[in-house]
């Protein structure tokens, strides 16, 4: 795979680079406005180092999932405002992904300038299944430059046109966010020192179990947490009321506790309320005794010891998920304190998917304190399973 160096080398002045950059963070539903720029910021050194190099810097990137089509709740423009903010340099938007406003203003970009498309998901063809409706789109993106970059960590694992078949296309190197993930990805697979202690949570258990069989044969450790552990209450025979449970997994996290034995560990106590809501009135029961009428929305205080006293002796650590509706002020307690206990991880922690890195940064917690935040959820996720991840086979070509 050739690194941003081995293309800085090459040299990049004048020339037109594609970076494909994973820009996807959250809006405020309300006001629209970005409620963590992690993904943003992550992107900076390579768009810094391509910029300081004399490129002609063509960004493409997605925001949520709109239907194939321009929406403007979904538009990149709050994302160009701050990537030109943290640059310190305008970033025009074009209009459309690679039709003639784009075509235009890549034409006139001078060197060090960075242009940002339009959301490449505006067109149908770019997660389209059909090789030729996407050949199309990646076709018109090739054209707007001379080199393909991919730094979109957090989407190589969708064979989509400008993550897949424009670097079939053009010249391609990997971005330096792709390398350092894919460092620390190979560190928690290769030889991780032990004990290796991985933290799940999350709302739905079907899509983890994929990753969960494939870390159990590897980790000492596998702590649950989050919406999905009511499905593995559940299993083990306990009433969780109201809470979130995907019955047709119940078989399988039971067949998954017998295997594991000790290895999988569940919450001790729930904090329980009847509605999902930050003013309902909230009560701590263990996972034993949760009301009928009642819905578990965080760990409780005796789960986040437990949890604590695991992740003490780790020197490996990879957390995904947050522990219950941390967004919600009664329902932080148990995602801030397993977020502190990997902090105090002495070895390596690594965060990753996306609502877990905002977590960390939205709690308020230094994110310095971990070995590494990843930006990718998916992507992570499949890189552990052992899955050929699209966006990575294509680079390595
Ligand atoms: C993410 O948010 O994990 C990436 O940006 C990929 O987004 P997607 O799951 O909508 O493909």
């Amino acid at each position: 795979m050739r690194s941003l160096d081995d293309l800085l080398a090459e040299g990049v002045s004048g020339r037109r680079v594609l970076l494909r950059a994973d820009l996807n963070v959250p809006l405020d539903k309300q006001t629209g406005a970005i409620t963590d720029d992690g993904r943003i910021r992550a992107s900076l050194p390579t768009l810094q180092a391509l910029r300081d190099a004399g490129a002609r810097v063509v960004v493409a990137a997605h925001l949520g999932r709109p239907k194939g089509a321009p929406d403007p709740r979904y538009s990149l423009a709050p994302v160009a405002a701050r990537l030109g903010e943290l640059l310190g340099t305008d970033v025009p938007l074009a209009s459309d992904v690679a039709g003639e406003d784009a075509r235009g203003k890549a034409a006139a970009l001078g060197d060090g300038d960075v242009l940002l498309l339009e959301n490449v998901r505006f067109e149908a063809a770019e997660t389209s299944k059909d090789d030729a409706e996407r050949g199309e789109l990646a076709d018109r993106l090739a054209a707007l430059a001379d080199v393909y970059v991919d730094d979109a960590f957090g989407a190589v694992h969708r064979k989509h046109a400008s993550v897949y078949d424009v670097a079939r296309r053009l010249p391609h190197a990997a971005g330096r966010l792709v390398a350092t993930e894919l460092d620390v990805l190979t560190r928690l697979t290769s030889d991780p020192d032990r004990p290796y202690v991985v933290v799940l949570g999350g709302s739905k258990v079907s899509d983890k179990l994929a990753v969960i069989e494939a870390l159990l044969p590897k980790v000492d450790r596998l702590l649950v947490g989050g919406g999905m552990c009511f499905t593995f209450l559940a299993a083990q025979g306990h009433g969780v009321g109201t809470s979130l449970l995907e019955a047709d997994q119940v078989d399988t996290c039971r067949r998954l506790l017998a295997e594991a034995g000790e290895r999988i560990v569940l919450p001790l106590d729930v904090v329980c309320a009847p509605e999902f809501s930050a003013d309902t009135e909230t009560t701590v029961v263990p996972v034993e005794q949760i009301p009928g009428d009642q819905m578990g929305l965080d760990v409780g205080p005796r789960t986040v010891e437990a949890f604590g006293g695991e992740l003490a002796g780790a020197r490996t650590v990879f957390w995904n998920g947050p522990m219950g509706v941390f967004e919600l002020g009664p329902f932080q307690a148990g995602t801030r304190g397993v977020a502190e206990a990997v902090a105090a991880v002495d070895g390596l922690s690594v965060v990753g998917g996306g609502d877990s890195a905002a977590a960390v940064r939205q709690l308020g917690l230094d994110e310095a304190s971990y070995g590494h935040i990843s930006t990718g959820g998916g992507a992570s996720l499949e890189y552990l399973e052992g899955r050929e991840l699209p966006g990575l086979a294509v680079l390595a070509d």
